[in-house]
């Protein structure tokens, strides 16, 4: 199910791959011959993604450029996530294969930003001996000065989190860019208090960006040829902006029709929606806007209201079907896709059976799909005994994804036959006589190349056959 395209969805379970993305920008590379140079690798959320490009741009302002190759490197930087165990033992195991970068090339600065970066702040520098630099998600502006603190033989620590900070002004470098789709960040932090998660803590309070600059943003994506936009935040549905002159608010049901109306050809989305938050203004907003894309991550996290409670998701198991009733009855033909985690503190077996029957009610398109991580300071680990054992929470996980890929695998087949509008994307994985895009509903679809499109156009096509996660078609 893990797939790796450089899109929202298969970032998420980044912290699950061997190596992280790698950004790099070709142009800046071009333009700064002789500069320095720092290579970036990034893990976990879309967030962070989108957070590398704003550093990208910090640091081109100062004449750093990109490289892939990090032996050739003046700045080695990590970004990082701390949302399960795993995530971080894989930036461990990172820091190691750095370490011998530096110690073969003396001078090289290693410096390690993001979600632990803000989570173990100080200590990652004892923890952690030849990083150099700690800076946290809410103090990308001043890396040129730390970088410089460092030049000087200090080590550079800023893991402020601000109430207000947003980035708004920075216009972030494209890295790695298909130039088709692009993330842009309308709001960070997290105000919801879900108990098993560390977000809160690494991330701050939740503030919203100021809309014109989204519309800037989108508007320049659009003009440079990009024909998606990804719509950012840990809770998109809670995001609000009131103008100070006129007191008037955006909501985010305002916000997606003010993006949706820079041009009827770029295709918008968004993610994450919390369920106690999304509205039907907003679906209703979907409805109205062909090219807001129909298909909404919702994540359940657990089907049984118990243990939804102890979660703190402050919805239970018939209030979230609700939700799910609303959208399909709204716009049918929309996408609902999940995330969920297994053996959270306490749950039983017939609590996971409500997860399981969940799954296949609510029909997920597909589903990230995790066993419980304790993380440390979450008020699941203050409160809660991590009890469910391991090899439990690994097999109640097992059944999570053979139901998911059960009903995904229905979907896809219920797709045969079907024409759907698709935004191509580049070539196949496995052969340049292939296209990859999308539908609205966010299914990869391939298909063989005809006539003389390229990426970023829109084409019909008509499904014909389905693997296990992707469709296949041919241009109509
Ligand atoms: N353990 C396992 N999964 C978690 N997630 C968040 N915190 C944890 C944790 N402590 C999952 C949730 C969330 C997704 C981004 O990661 O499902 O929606
Ligand atoms: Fe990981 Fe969460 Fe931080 Fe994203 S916000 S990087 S998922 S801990």
């Amino acid at each position: 199910m893990y797939n790796d395209n450089p899109t929202l969805l298969s970032i998420k379970n980044i912290d699950e791959l061997k190596q992280g993305e790698v950004f790099f920008n070709e142009q800046t590379e071009k333009e700064a011959p002789k500069g320095k140079k720092f290579y970036i690798e990034s893990y976990g959320c879309a967030m962070n993604f989108s957070d590398s490009e704003i550093v990208a741009s910090v640091l081109a302002d100062v004449g750093f450029s990109a490289t892939r190759n990090m032996e050739e490197s003046d700045l080695i930087l990590i970004n990082t996530c701390s949302i399960r165990e795993k995530a971080e033992d894989t930036v461990r195991k990172r820091l190691r294969i750095f370490d011998k970068v530096k110690r073969s090339r003396p001078g090289t600065m290693v410096g390690v930003l993001g979600c632990m970066a803000e989570r173990l702040k100080k200590k990652l520098l004892e923890q952690e001996k030849l990083v150099d630099l700690v800076v946290g998600p809410d103090a990308y502006r001043d890396l040129p000065k730390l970088v410089s603190t460092v030049e000087e033989g200090e080590k550079g620590v800023n893991v402020l989190l601000s109430r207000e900070e947003t980035y708004a002004d920075i216009s972030p470098l494209r890295l790695d860019s298909n130039g088709v789709s692009g993330f842009i960040s309308i709001m960070r932090g997290c105000d919801n208090m879900c108990s098993f998660c560390v977000v809160p803590f690494t991330r701050g309070r939740e503030r919203s960006r100021e809309p014109f600059s989204i519309v800037a943003e989108a508007t320049d994506l659009y003009e440079r040829g990009y024909r998606e936009v990804t719509l950012l935040g840990q809770n998109v549905d809670s995001y609000k902006w009131k103008n100070p002159e006129t007191e008037k608010v955006v909501t985010f049901a305002n916000l997606l029709e003010m993006v949706a109306k820079v041009h009827p050809d770029l295709r918008i989305r968004f993610s994450t929606s919390h369920p106690k938050d999304i509205t039907d203004e907003v679906l209703y907003t979907m409805r109205d806007y062909e090219n807001i894309c129909k298909y909404i991550h919702l994540p359940v996290q657990s089907g049984n209201s118990r243990v939804l409670e102890l979660m703190n998701r402050t919805y239970d198991r018939e209030w979230y079907m609700d939700k799910v009733r609303r959208i399909y009855e709204i716009m049918p033909d929309c996408a609902i896709s999940s995330d969920i985690i297994t053996g959270f503190c306490s749950e039983t077996e017939e609590e996971h059976q409500d997860t399981l029957s969940m799954i296949e009610w609510a029909n997920y398109t597909m589903s990230y799909m995790f066993f419980y991580s304790e993380r440390p300071g979450t008020m699941a680990a203050r409160k809660y005994e991590d009890d469910v054992p391991l090899e439990v929470k690994k097999r109640r996980l097992a059944e999570v994804i053979r139901i998911q890929s059960q009903v995904s695998f229905k979907n896809l087949q219920k797709d045969i036959g079907k024409t759907y509008k698709v935004l191509i994307e580049g070539d196949s994985k496995r052969s340049d006589q292939e296209w990859k895009g999308r539908n609205t509903q966010n299914k990869m679809i391939i298909f063989p190349k005809k006539g003389n499109h390229q990426p970023s156009q829109y084409v019909q096509v008509k499904v014909t056959e389905s693997t296990s996660a992707t469709l296949r078609g041919e241009i109509i």
